[in-house]
């Protein structure tokens, strides 16, 4: 039995081993260049960002893509082209990056949050009824982790009550419900192209797409300052709405081609080894790994592990004891982390409810009044945060080329600290805790 890393003895996991995300190859690399030959004279569309948006509205089966400078933007744009405007809501799962509601303020309407299912961490559809009132326009659902969400039952609910669905599939390229593929699982969705994505631009970028001409029409004007520009003809100067500069360019679009191009076979080495995961380390005490439901697939932006120190016997709150496990973990060399630090309707944002000054969007006139937020009445999502722990982004390693040689070492350190050394573990947390 080898000393505990963080005591001085061997890491678990040698120095140098975990390759960074994303995975660049030489191709990557051509693509690059061939795209800087193209990159100047400035023009609108760039060749490489019209090519991208084909390539993957032909990868999702949808009829039209916007290619633009960020997931966030990507989402703004299915707000504004569902014509979600001021007071009008938005239901928005409750543990989510913030961006799945800001996306809802962009456009001055108001997100209302709707608890998660504690097994898939994505918005619960039992939980979704009861917040909808008659402002209610939308609602997004996140497809967390890589793991896409109900869509049957949300689609149900948004048919009965005339609602939009928004997909918010910035986690989870590759992944598919139902044999549908994320990004084709609303009836407008956005992804980010951000460089810790399974699918990146390496910098920033994002996708968003729909079936309806009118959606896309809409969004095309708001991505580019409010105007109707057409291929070919002269720009008029003329904006009809608000619109933002959402574009994105030549570089980031080329880039996001060529990884389009293995984006399956990156999908399924990150499966491979998040399954080599699952099935070492079902059996340790106190953890309990990522569910995946039958009718779907999880692409694992992040390999969530729920901490649960009851089930090995340990009296302890979870977060002190995963706070210590967590340290525990990053001396043998193991990258795990926590992410979202409270539920996003506990942020400050929405707990003093000033976006843009004087109160708006909340204190706008077609607001509803007295709307407020309480972090405790999301205990599914509150309770997640507490257990979390997680290996992903752009460090984790779960990509390729990393494979089964990582994963072993991950699972050795797992036993290390929750096997040999449980104790210590324990002795850590009532120290820290
Ligand atoms: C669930 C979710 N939605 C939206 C976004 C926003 O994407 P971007 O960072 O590309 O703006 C992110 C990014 O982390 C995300 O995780």
């Amino acid at each position: 039995m080898s000393e505990l890393a963080l005591k001085g003895g061997p890491p678990a996991v040698p120095e140098g081993m975990i390759k960074p995300w994303p995975w660049i190859t030489e191709e990557d690399k051509q693509a690059i260049r061939q795209a800087l030959e193209e990159a100047t004279p400035w023009r609108y569309p760039f060749p490489q960002v019209t090519a991208l948006e084909k390539e993957w509205a032909e990868f999702v089966g949808m009829k039209y893509c916007l290619a633009t400078n960020s997931g966030t933007s990507a989402l703004h744009l299915a707000v504004a082209a569902a014509q979600i405007g001021p007071g009008d809501e938005v239901l928005v799962p409750a543990f989510t990056f913030l961006a799945s509601a800001s996306c809802v303020l962009h456009s001055n309407g108001i997100p209302i949050f709707v608890d998660i299912d504690p097994r898939t961490c994505c918005i619960d559809p039992r939980k979704i009824e009861e917040q909808i009132t008659d402002r209610t326009k939308a609602i997004v659902a996140v497809d967390i982790h890589g793991l896409p969400a109900d869509y049957e039952e949300i689609h149900a609910l948004a048919r009965k009550h005339g609602l939009l669905v928004i997909e918010d599939g910035a986690q989870a390229h590759g992944a598919e419900y139902k044999g549908r593929p994320v990004g084709a699982l609303g009836d407008l969705a956005g992804c980010s192209l951000n460089g810790s994505k399974n699918l990146s631009a390496l910098g920033e970028g994002g996708l968003f797409t729909t079936n309806e001409q009118r959606h896309f029409e809409l969004a095309s004007r708001v991505r580019m300052f409010g105007e109707v520009v057409r291929p070919g003809e002269p720009r008029q100067y003329n904006a009809y709405i608000m619109g933002w500069n959402y574009r994105t360019d030549n570089l980031q679009a080329a880039f996001a081609r060529s990884q389009l191009k293995r984006l399956p076979e990156m999908t399924a080495a990150r499966v491979r080894n998040c399954n080599y995961l699952t099935e070492h380390l079902r059996e340790m005490p106190g953890l309990e790994p990522p569910y995946v439901p039958p009718d779907r697939t999880h692409s694992y932006f992040f390999y969530v592990l729920r901490v649960k120190p009851e089930r090995a016997g340990v009296d302890l709150p979870p977060a002190a004891f995963r706070d210590a496990l967590i340290k525990v973990l990053r001396a043998e060399g193991v990258p795990v982390q926590r992410w979202q630090t409270v539920p996003v309707p506990g942020q400050s944002l929405f707990q003093f409810r000033d976006g843009y000054g004087k109160g708006c969007p909340w204190s706008c006139p077609y607001a509803r009044p007295g709307i407020e937020y309480h972090p405790e009445d999301y205990p599914q999502a509150q309770r997640l945060i507490e257990e979390f722990l997680c290996l992903g982004h752009s460090g984790g390693g779960l990509g390729p080329p990393n494979g089964l040689d990582l994963m072993e070492r991950y699972v050795a350190a797992f036993h290390k600290a929750l096997g040999e050394h449980l104790d210590e573990v324990i002795k850590l947390a009532r120290e820290e805790g």
